[in-house]
């Protein structure tokens, strides 16, 4: 894997680069499309890649693992295989969803033992056995497995979680040495700062990390329900430790805004559920501000769903027939509006990256920031 920068800008931290793996390059700042269980739920991989143009989508090693099971996958010759999609994919590790989702778990040093969301069956994961389903998944990036500390978290607490998150980093990297890609394509692993809320917390975990040298670093435990500016003090606080020169990736972020607010801090890759789950719901978002497509606002808006919007979705649908879609709950309404939000939020890391290029990012961000702070 190769991270060039092209350019940076001298009011920020913001930065353009392009991050090359073996398939392909993706140009930074970037938004990963969640792609939970082998899909972006309810987007066709040909829209992904010819409209909404992704270099990257997001899979699961959590639900993946648990359906349709590992050894589908293998058979398969790996998920890019099995989903037929050529470009780029990172798996998370399992460490946030086993909190998230899973019913009961039990963490210890050794790893997790939880109790799966879909069955109740009782299963086991490990620095160890995270990374060798990683390997058989087949993702270009695969993620350290880590625990992410809810919010609030006692300062305690959080210490030694961090401390238990690093420990296992080294097991991570030892048996991610000790193993091969299987597909014929490079893997990379990236580690994930902790800490909490806490800036001496992180400036350490950030320094652990950095200094393993990986090729890439992520941070993990934040928009967890923190404050805003809580979830940005502590980018701020982790991007002056982790090195320059390899890309930044902050874990579950966020809203339009909080793109551009960590885009400023320094951060370079992106993922979140919100655009594809809100747009499920009927919540769009635009330039101008977020939209409630149900609305009855919208009922003789025969007005283009997004004027300004880069999919084919955007110009050949109105709001009065998607709301339409909505209310006689038709499943069109719901692919209509994930490509629009999708197509959006891959749009507003492209138009980061121009202004970063042009020197004028900062003027920019605030004046999108006070229009996308609208509900229209
Ligand atoms: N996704 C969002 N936050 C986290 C985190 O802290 N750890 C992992 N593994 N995934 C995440």
């Amino acid at each position: 894997m190769t991270f060039n920068i092209h350019s940076t800008d001298d009011n920020s931290k913001a930065r353009t680069g392009v991050i090359t793996t073996d398939h392909g390059e993706i140009k930074t700042p970037i938004f990963m499309p969640v792609g939970t269980i082998a899909t972006v739920k309810s987007v066709h991989q040909r829209e992904l890649l010819n409209d909404i143009k992704a270099d990257i989508i997001l899979g699961n090693t959590y639900h993946l693992y648990l359906r349709p099971e590992t050894d589908i996958l293998q058979k398969a010759g790996g998920l890019h295989q099995f989903m037929n999609w050529s470009k780029n994919i990172l798996t998370d590790s399992g460490g946030y969803q086993v909190y998230s989702l899973s019913e009961r778990r039990k963490i210890s040093e050794d790893g997790v033992k939880f109790k799966s969301h879909i069955d109740g069956s009782m299963h086991w994961f490990s620095p160890e056995n995270v990374m060798d389903t990683q390997r058989l998944i087949g993702a270009d990036i695969m993620m350290a497995f880590d625990e992410c500390t809810p919010y609030p978290c006692d300062y305690n607490y959080a210490k030694r979680s961090m401390h238990m998150t690093h420990r296992w980093l080294e097991r991570c990297i030892t048996r991610f040495n000790a193993t091969d890609d299987l597909y014929g394509h490079q893997q990379h692993l990236f580690p994930i700062v902790q800490g909490s809320t806490y800036k001496d917390l992180r400036k350490e975990s950030a320094q652990y990390i950095a200094d393993k040298d990986l090729p890439g670093n992520a941070i993990g435990g934040l928009s967890v329900g923190e404050p805003n500016d809580e979830m940005y003090e502590m980018t701020d606080v982790v991007t002056d430790v982790l090195p320059k020169d390899k890309p930044r990736y902050l874990m579950g972020v966020g809203t339009p805004i909080d793109l551009l607010e960590n885009i400023a801090l320094g951060i370079d890759m992106f993922d979140c559920v919100m655009p594809t789950r809100n747009a499920r719901n009927g919540m769009i978002f635009t330039s101008q501000g977020s939209i409630n497509i149900k609305n009855l606002k919208w009922k003789t808006d025969f007005s283009p769903l997004d004027s300004d919007g880069t999919t084919w979705v955007d110009h050949d649908y109105s709001r009065a027939y998607v709301r339409h879609l909505f209310t006689v709950n038709e499943l069109l309404a719901k692919q209509i509006c994930s490509i629009h939000n999708l197509g959006f939020y891959l749009k507003l890391v492209r138009q980061a990256a121009q202004h970063i290029q042009d020197g004028d990012f900062m003027s920019w961000k605030t004046m999108m920031v006070n229009q996308m702070q609208n509900r229209l």
